[in-house]
């Protein structure tokens, strides 16, 4: 086991180079902000157009789309002032199938549409016109509120024909081309700004939204005269950090493992989300598999006997790594259907795989985060800040090892994880109400200028 460990040291990450990438990532936030720094900045923080949070005094009936995994939803949400609460109406999912995934945009977009209408038809919604929130958990340029520029497709889709396009108009295009019914305005939002717009509703103190799931992202409430590349100085915005593609300028180098060169050499968007591909679901199997590999080859597991499952790519689903981490007896379950011959010290070295590679991932997401608590304090000039994290994704809600070790990386803070509940479909309509709410409130000139604006 001791030549185990050896193996397994680079994938360890101590306090201090926690803190060098901390460092590190702080330096490229600021790039990503800046005017004239952005275009090429690996962070690209960008802006989403929302300028506040929940103050409870929400309400109304809305749609919600949420594309992001696999499954795309509809929902039908009503948000209740006087109980606080935002309930479900209803929902309904439609598989993506891979073919789909990896098609045109407009094969996409169709899809979409088409579940959309028969959701529509089953809660009789067709002739009315709620506004409607879409989250869109991909990297978007956004230029309003209604109008985003997808950047890239990440987390296994590659619809030709979006990247550089509005997303909006794709969707409307398509909406158009069946024409059975129509929609009005679109918000976008990303699962990040969902999440903490849906933990915001019940806890008035969350100004940073986490993803831990298929791919990995934040956001969080940043000073309006820091985001350069929006006019205006007043208030805050909510920025969209886009972490995942973090190190993409090679700033990683130095903690990229062999292992995690091959992740990003055989995905489908090799050289980009770099940070993404050593935390996300969408990985974190692989990473263990490549490692087994490697230590069945040097004969320090399954008498150097690799069996053909294990051979084959993405066999090891990331939900085998909290299954194994949770008991020796489903290690040697899954052990047994990967179609290996195994002992009781080939259990445990598998357990302590899964170990090392599922907390360096909570590590540099504590890193990560405390980056950006820190910012928040600093931009705020507190010597102390207590303040509250809206959490989404599968990773998350597995391994919610990351909270000890965030202490001593961000000394001066206080957090608090709410884990959400529904964020991304539930925040899409909270982003819709709180747009709702400010407009109410404006004087007509300023609706005039903030209509598309919120
Ligand atoms: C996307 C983000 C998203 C995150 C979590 C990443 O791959 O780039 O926009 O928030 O996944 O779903």
């Amino acid at each position: 086991e001791v030549i185990v460990v050896k193996h397994l040291e680079p994938f360890r990450l101590s306090l201090e180079k926690l803190k060098v990438v901390s460092t590190r990532l702080r330096k490229d936030m600021i790039r990503g902000l800046g005017k004239h720094t952005h275009h090429r900045a690996a962070v690209k923080m960008l802006p989403t157009f929302v300028r506040a949070t929940p103050d409870g005094t929400e309400k109304g009936d809305f749609l919600a789309l949420d594309l992001g995994g696999t499954n795309f939803r509809v929902l039908h949400v009503r948000v209740m002032e006087e109980e606080q609460k935002m309930v479900k109406m209803d929902s309904q999912l439609c598989a993506i199938p891979q073919e789909i995934m990896l098609g045109t945009g407009e094969q996409l977009f169709d899809h979409i549409a088409a579940c959309l209408s028969e959701f529509l038809d089953s809660q009789n919604l067709k002739g009315q016109t709620l506004p409607m929130g879409f989250t869109f958990s991909f990297p978007c340029e956004q230029k309003e509120i209604d109008k985003s520029i997808l950047i890239r497709w990440t987390k296994g889709f590659n619809c030709s024909g979006v990247e550089g396009e509005d997303v909006v108009k794709l969707l409307k295009e398509a909406i158009h081309r069946r024409g059975d019914y129509d929609i009005s305005s679109v918000a976008m939002v990303n699962d990040t700004v969902g999440t903490m717009m849906s933990c915001g509703y019940r806890d008035q103190t969350c100004e940073i939204g986490m993803i831990i799931g298929t791919g990995t992202n934040a956001c969080y409430m940043e000073e309006m005269k820091n985001v350069k590349r929006v006019e205006g100085e007043d208030g805050q915005m909510c920025i969209n950090t886009e972490w995942g593609g973090f190190g993409d300028d090679g700033s990683l180098e130095d903690i990229l493992t062999e292992f995690d060169k091959v992740v990003d050499r055989t995905s489908i968007n090799p050289g980009v989300h770099t940070f993404e591909k050593m935390i996300s679901g969408m990985y974190l199997g692989e990473i263990v598999r490549l490692v087994l590999m490697k230590l069945t080859e040097k004969k320090l597991l399954f008498k150097g006997e690799v069996s053909e499952a294990l051979r084959t790519k993405e066999t090891f689903e990331t939900k085998f790594i909290s299954m194994i981490e949770d008991g020796l007896e489903n290690a040697k379950k899954i052990l047994t259907e990967l179609g290996l011959t195994w002992d009781l010290v080939d259990a445990r070295v598998v357990r302590l795989v899964c170990e090392t590679i599922s907390s360096r991932s909570a590590r540099l997401c504590a890193a990560a985060l405390a980056t950006i608590v820190d910012r928040i304090r600093v931009n705020r000039g507190l010597p102390h800040l207590k303040t509250t994290v809206g959490v989404d994704g599968t990773v998350y809600k597995k391994h919610p090892k990351m909270q000890p070790s965030m202490h001593f990386l961000t000394p001066d803070c206080k957090i608090k994880f709410l884990v959400s509940e529904d964020g991304s479909g539930k925040g899409a309509a909270m982003v819709t109400a709180v747009a709702q709410r400010l407009l109410s409130s404006l004087t007509q000139s300023q609706v005039y200028f903030s209509v598309l604006d919120i």
